[in-house]
């Protein structure tokens, strides 16, 4: 079986979010479970600068975006495996971001990621590779089961592939001006509203979703809360009706990354038989980032993407009385400016006690999750989450919102600690989770139990071993 797995983000090439740790790890697991699987990227500037041992195919494509003609370079590393095609137009994406500045989305989104698809189509018929499987993510690769159907000038294409489109994030829906259609070149039929138009507009995921031969999502959770108002993002009717061609496959976490016994990141390695190490990693962190609390108060830890669906709005309110505790506080985030601006009020409000970095930093990162005590979690909705399951290991403990992955992952604990791995609340309000976080800290204070709480967490697996074997199996099904 052949798969060509398909996004706009790969740990470690280029990352945004969760989305390029799926790309590192999904594929890493079906390649030792002897899938013979390749991926393909763009080759953003970050990539080519990256250090990473690039190779040129020698190959040049000519893709056809409406009544333009754009070529495509075709380069490939094999390291890490598997093999990596990337797909090189530097007027497209040698550029200092992925998608947007600050202030504002690249004006010509659409035409960049139309090329990105029709490039891995020209690709496919070029190599005469015949993949059973192409498997695209969200809505930068919503429009590439179409392309494989109707081919890149929308004449027609003899399709031999099965496809797959994995929603990561139904709120980024790829939605772009009708008038932009003609750049994809592809029949007027496919512009209505069973495929990819959405009130007049071109809506990309909705795409993927209706063109795809199986749709998944990253948890069982999400897989039925998206098929409700509240959740679907206005795609809720289409999804509904979608019975068992839309699943949920729970992701996975790569073990050789985000693990404290072999983490190069941390100051000192720790495991669930002997966890001192995490004393020393607190205490790095502690002084990183410039907090003067007792290294025995709580610590609460979180690195997020700084957006609505993180559940900030809620944090903000619960702010003053988390802060009523003995607890300090460290946050990794970057995003919108509101919250950027919001974590300089708490730290000038809170000094020694509260301290923000904002930027992405992947060392950092670990450093937090090792050295915290308490990982904060309350997003509003999360597909899978994956920041719950890294705290899980290196034994710092959740608190979540019971919703989507989150609430698939984590269980309750008890008020004795006896059983489960997180603290968890269910109503999104602000007294629900600084609720939650008091229960924690709570238990944080009780020493006799609290310790096996930490090994508890530890002993949790998620490696992506359970979730490749269940992507291949619907491979297979695909297939036959
Ligand atoms: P999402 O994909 O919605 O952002 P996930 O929990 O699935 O949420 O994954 C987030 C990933 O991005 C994690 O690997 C997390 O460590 C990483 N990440 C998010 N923000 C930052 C940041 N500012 N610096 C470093 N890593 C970050
Ligand atoms: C998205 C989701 C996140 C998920 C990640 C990987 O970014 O927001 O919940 O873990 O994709 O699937």
């Amino acid at each position: 079986m052949r798969v060509l797995y398909a996004a706009s983000e790969i740990m470690p090439f280029a990352s945004t979010g969760g989305l390029a740790d799926v790309g590192a790890g999904l594929p890493k697991a079906l390649l030792a479970r002897g899938g013979d699987i390749s991926r393909i990227m763009p080759l953003y500037r970050r990539v080519a600068e990256g250090g990473y041992a690039l190779k040129d195919t020698g190959l040049r494509l000519d893709i056809p975006v409406g009544f333009q003609m754009h070529q495509a370079e075709v380069w490939y590393t094999e390291d890490p495996p598997p093999r990596t095609y990337f797909i090189r137009r530097d007027e497209f994406f040698d550029r200092s971001q992925l998608y947007s500045l600050p202030e504002r989305d690249y004006d010509d989104n659409f035409e960049r990621f139309v090329f990105f698809q029709k490039a891995i189509v020209s690709l496919i018929d070029t190599l005469q590779w015949h993949p059973d499987i192409v498997h695209c993510s969200d809505w930068q690769t919503g429009l590439l089961p179409l392309f494989l159907r109707h081919g890149i000038q929308g004449s027609g294409r003899k399709q031999t592939e099965r496809t797959i489109f994995t929603i990561h994030n139904l709120a980024y829906q790829g939605l772009f001006p009708g008038s932009q259609y003609s750049q994809t070149n592809l029949p007027f039929f496919c512009f209505n509203m069973d495929c990819a138009e959405f009130y007049g507009s071109i809506n990309c995921i909705k795409a993927g979703i209706t063109s795809a031969n199986l749709v998944t999502t990253v948890s069982q959770t999400y897989a039925q809360e998206i098929r409700t108002e509240e959740y679907g993002c206005g795609l809720h009717g289409i999804l509904a009706q979608m019975g068992d061609r839309l699943v949920g496959v729970v992701n996975g976490v790569d073990y050789s990354l985000w693990n404290p016994k072999v983490d190069p990141h941390l100051a000192k390695a720790y495991g669930p038989d002997d966890i001192s190490g995490k004393k020393d990693c607190k205490e790095e962190l502690l002084r990183v980032m410039g907090l003067t609390i007792s290294p025995e108060a709580p610590l609460i830890g979180m690195v997020s993407r700084l957006v609505d669906q993180k559940g900030l709005d809620i944090l903000t309110e619960a702010m003053p009385a988390l802060m009523e505790s003995n607890a300090g506080f460290v946050l990794l985030g970057a995003g919108q400016d509101k919250y950027q601006k919001l974590c300089l009020e708490w730290a000038s409000r809170w000094p020694g006690r509260f301290a923000a970095r904002l930027g992405f930093d992947n060392p950092l990162s670990h450093k937090i999750e090792a050295g915290a005590d308490i990982y904060m979690m309350p997003s509003r909705f999360e597909p899978c989450g994956l920041n719950q399951l890294y705290s899980l290991k290196y034994g710092t403990i959740p608190v979540v919102h019971a919703t989507g992955g989150l609430d698939d992952t984590i269980q309750d604990i008890d008020t004795e600690g006896h059983e489960g791995t997180g603290f968890k609340f269910r109503t999104y309000t602000a007294e629900g989770l600084a609720h939650a976080t008091q229960r924690a800290i709570a238990l944080y204070q009780r020493s006799d139990l609290w310790p096996s709480v930490i090994r508890r967490a530890m002993a949790q697996d998620f490696s992506w071993e359970r979730a490749a074997e269940d992507y291949q199996k619907r491979y297979q099904q695909l297939m036959s």
